[in-house]
């Protein structure tokens, strides 16, 4: 009992290029945006409107947004982590913003300078502001299957955090293996215990490659009925709190394997692997996408 169709939620250009540190044009960036909807990707996660001094690649979102080709049909999101966050993205036209806690005490610290406690303190007014002017906020919980810092997470933790997330108004959450240290087995346990505190249709997985089992904790994932994904193309990013973390799965990558299931995307390989080709020659990188490296080189 497979789904018929999955969501794919394009991270590429703000998980993907957060970590890089190369100055990358405000044009690149955009370029990437439009060669993404292009593929047929209707959600992507353009930039995010956070301390410029903590990441300093997402300095010009509100450029990349004021200059992307909107599309009707496709959601141009942001990462916002605090209300000023929040109406700099109003400002930009966002039209769609997600908030970001970790499941790890450590974690959240490093990423966001408070507690758990306080993080979800701050976005309660964040979530009133986007209730008011009618956005709709997507939540992460970040280390649901392990801590740079910390080491294990209790599923149990997990979802404490995401049923929060859930109870305040965040339409779908997103759990994130931020260091890819996870497996199918513990994957489906998290999931087994995540959903019981938040129905599966409202999860979605956003896996980190790291440790090179991302494909199969989306296959576990998908037994277990989640149909959303978080990918970025080419397999770009990392996370510059989680040292040696690498990107998220690559979508390519994920595409391939929801082919091969006959899972409906809506999303287009070629135009994908383009998508991914010409930001990999921009950062001067190898391309981390195996399906891209595969079809380009015959
Ligand atoms: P802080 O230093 O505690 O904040 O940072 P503050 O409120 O004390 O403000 C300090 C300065 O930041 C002030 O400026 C504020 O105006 C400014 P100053 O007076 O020093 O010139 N400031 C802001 N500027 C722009 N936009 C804002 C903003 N807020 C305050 N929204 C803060 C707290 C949350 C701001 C900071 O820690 C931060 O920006 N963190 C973001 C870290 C981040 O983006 N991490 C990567 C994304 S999360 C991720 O990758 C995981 C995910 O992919 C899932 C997974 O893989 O697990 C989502
Ligand atoms: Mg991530």
């Amino acid at each position: 009992n497979l789904p018929h169709s999955v969501r794919l939620v394009e991270v590429g250009p703000r998980d993907g290029l957060q970590n890089e540190k190369q100055p990358i044009s405000v044009a690149d960036k955009v370029r990437l945006v439009d060669d993404l909807s292009t593929a047929g990707l209707r959600y992507i996660e353009v930039g995010s409107f956070v301390s410029p001094k903590w990441v300093p690649q997402m300095a010009g979102s509100a450029e990349v947004f004021s200059d992307i080709q909107r599309r009707p049909g496709i959601t141009y999101a942001a990462l916002t982590p605090n209300l000023k966050g929040f109406e700099a993205a109003l400002e930009a036209k966002v039209e769609e913003v997600a908030v970001f806690a970790a499941a790890s005490e450590a974690f959240s610290q490093k990423n966001i300078n408070c507690s758990i406690a306080d993080s979800l303190q701050r976005f309660v007014p964040l979530l009133e502001a986007a209730k008011a002017a009618k956005v709709r906020v997507r939540g992460y919980v970040s280390c649901v299957l392990g801590c740079p810092y910390d080491g294990d997470v209790a599923p149990q933790q997990v979802a404490a955090v995401a049923r929060e997330l859930h109870a305040m108004g965040c339409y779908e959450v997103s759990l994130g293996d931020t260091i890819g240290t996870g497996t199918a087995g513990k994957t489906r346990v998290l999931l087994d215990v995540v959903s019981r505190d938040v129905p599966r249709e409202r999860l979605a997985g956003h896996f980190h490659d790291t440790y090179g089992q991302a494909l199969a904790n989306i296959y576990a994932s998908l037994l277990e009925g989640i149909s959303v994904f978080d990918s970025s193309v080419a397999g770009l990013g990392g996370c510059p709190y989680a040292k040696g973390a690498t990107g998220n799965v690559a979508s390519e990558d994920v595409l391939y394997l929801l082919q091969g299931l006959g899972i409906d995307t809506g999303v287009d390989m070629d135009g994908l692997i383009a998508a991914g080709q010409r930001i990999c020659q921009v950062l001067g990188k190898a391309n981390g996408s195996r399906v891209a490296r595969a079809r380009l080189s015959h």
